[in-house]
């Protein structure tokens, strides 16, 4: 069975409540119709806002993080059970800005891969090399030693709801893309690697989108990879009529 395209938006510390109001309005009125899955990802404080806000059944809403423990003493972050008790969908875990900025390991990115899936949280997992290991050719290995020491510690049943996104750190917001090349090599390894650990019928099923300045100009030849099942668009997003304009390449 094909697998129906994702493509989502990580606005990541960016727009007001107003700013991403309108954005929703704007969206809601030129995307007619479901041409993929459509999520977005907002900051965690008017997720619930935007979700009331939205009368429409074409967008899918998600936080861009939640934290690696079920509760406790944790000032400022946000557990999986709270996003999941608000009706939040999807989280995004181990995107490369965490892992750099906030020290966030392999470890931790299991814990929370873990913790999501128990409050049935959608997780959209994020894995992808710096350039200097790129340089050295040394991506694969890279790649494999996140799968392995987070992803691949979720059991069959864990794993089927998890969305991949590789995303190479050189390419995310510096307007330098992966080639279609490029993109389909590493997204055809994964699934591999998916198919050696769990099988061909969850390799077969799980989405892997792409994430690094995805921009209009280049979705559609980025999508059209038979390994590439939509995108995690940054930058991008931010725009309602470049949004649009990378969900409808989804749907070539
Ligand atoms: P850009 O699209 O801005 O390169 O960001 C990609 C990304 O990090 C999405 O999560």
């Amino acid at each position: 069975m094909a697998r129906k395209k994702l493509v989502a938006a990580n606005w990541k510390m960016n727009l007001t409540l107003e700013q991403a109001a309108e954005w929703l309005a704007d969206v809601d009125e030129m995307l007619q119709e479901r041409h993929a899955d459509v999520v977005v990802f907002p900051s965690y404080v008017f997720i619930t806002d935007l979700m009331d806000m939205y009368e429409g059944d074409l967008l899918l809403f998600g936080a861009q993080n939640c934290s690696h423990v079920e509760s406790g003493a944790l000032t400022g972050e946000v557990s999986a059970m709270q996003l999941a008790s608000v009706g939040i969908d999807y989280v995004i875990i181990g995107h490369s800005e965490r892992r750099t900025y906030f020290g966030e390991t392999n470890e931790i990115i299991r814990q929370k891969l873990k913790v999501a899936v128990k409050h049935e949280l959608l997780p959209v997992f994020c894995c992808g090399e710096p350039l200097e290991i790129r340089n050295q050719g040394k991506q694969q290995e890279y790649v494999l030693q996140q799968l392995r020491e987070s992803l691949f510690d979720l059991s069959p049943a864990e794993i089927a709801d998890v969305t991949i996104a590789y995303e190479p750190v050189w390419a995310i917001g510096t307007g330098i893309n992966a080639t279609p090349g490029q993109a389909q090599e590493m997204h055809s390894f994964i699934r591999g690697q998916i198919e050696e650990r769990y099988g061909k019928q969850i390799s077969g099923h799980i989405r892997i989108l792409y994430g690094g300045s995805c921009k209009p100009d280049n979705a559609a030849e980025i999508f059209a990879c038979p390994d590439v099942d939509g995108g995690l668009i940054g930058g991008a997003s931010l725009k309602a009529d470049d949004f649009v304009k990378i969900v409808m390449a989804a749907a070539l």
